[in-house]
């Protein structure tokens, strides 16, 4: 990775401001994006301390010119742009039918999904110049429904579909395609997911301290992106989840249930 371009977006805090840390190890040149300036700042200053060059991006992925600046800020930075990794990303925890405001559903996608196709298309110009790898950190719930994730599993089924739509399209052109799909990971992701009234639920229904890692998470998106895999599924269970589910569908659905029920 050393002295590659990496545009991460969600870099404020979770996965992408530990994907951030660890690439700085590396000697990878930095764009860090998000909405919360302060947070960013902080992630950038602890990279620039490991001698990464870094720039910050206030920006939010569900709009377009947002995304357009973040891409240029790294073309006029850096001249160009070798990897984007689409991780800004927001959930719920909701069951549908108890929803009071359809809307939620559309901010997620907005999010989720939008912001990574925004993004792709802004970098995409500079990812076929350089020959780079563009990643998709979508979820297991990308793969398969998950109670209580009804708008949330759509987004990233959606991520899913255009990503590896656009690999085929891709082919031939040097750019790899590269999708992630986590279970859960220990990151503050749950206390802000959007409850059925609109608010964060503010306490992580999941046992944190009995599910991945974020340190685990990063190191195993940076390793797929260095040997620019297709995808990489990151539990066993989603592993087997995924083998499963062409055999018995409705065991993959009491899983998904129980992990819930469970929190982990
Ligand atoms: N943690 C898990 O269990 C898990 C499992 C599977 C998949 N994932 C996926 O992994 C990715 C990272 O999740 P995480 O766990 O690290 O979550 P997190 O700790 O909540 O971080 C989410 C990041 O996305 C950014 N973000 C949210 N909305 C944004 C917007 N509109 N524009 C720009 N940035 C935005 C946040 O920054 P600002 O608030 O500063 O904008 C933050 O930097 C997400 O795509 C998530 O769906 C997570």
């Amino acid at each position: 990775m050393k002295d590659k371009v990496v545009v991460i977006t969600g870099a404020s805090k979770g996965i992408g401001a530990e994907l951030a840390r660890q690439l700085a190890e590396r000697g990878a040149k930095l764009v860090l994006a998000a909405r919360n300036a302060g947070e960013l700042e902080t992630v950038a200053e602890y990279c620039k301390k490991r001698g990464a060059q870094v720039i910050t991006v206030r920006a939010d992925v569900g709009v377009e010119r947002d995304c357009a600046a973040i891409m240029s800020g790294a073309a006029l930075a850096f001249g160009g742009i070798d990897v984007l990794v689409n991780n800004a990303g927001a959930t719920m925890w909701a069951r549908f039918e108890d929803i009071q405001d359809l809307s939620i559903l559309e901010r997620i996608m907005r999010v989720n999904y939008m912001g990574a196709v925004y993004c792709t298309a802004q970098a995409l110009p500079y990812l076929r110049q350089s020959g780079g790898v563009l990643v998709g950190v979508s979820s297991l719930a990308g793969r398969t429904g998950v109670p209580t994730r009804t708008g949330y599993s759509a987004s990233k089924h959606a991520m899913t579909g255009f990503f590896d739509s656009l690999r085929i399209e891709l082919e031939g052109s040097g750019v790899a395609v590269t999708m992630i799909y986590p279970g859960f990971v220990s990151t503050g992701i749950r206390e802000n997911a959007t409850g059925p009234d609109g608010k964060p639920i503010a306490v992580s229904p999941v046992q944190e301290g009995q599910v991945m890692g974020v340190e685990e998470c990063a190191r195993r998106i940076v390793q797929a992106i260095e040997r620019r895999e297709r995808e990489v599924v990151m539990t066993a269970r989603g592993k087997i989840g995924l083998w499963l589910k062409l055999l018995a569908p409705s065991l993959v659905d009491r899983i998904a249930k129980r992990a819930i029920e469970k929190g982990r």
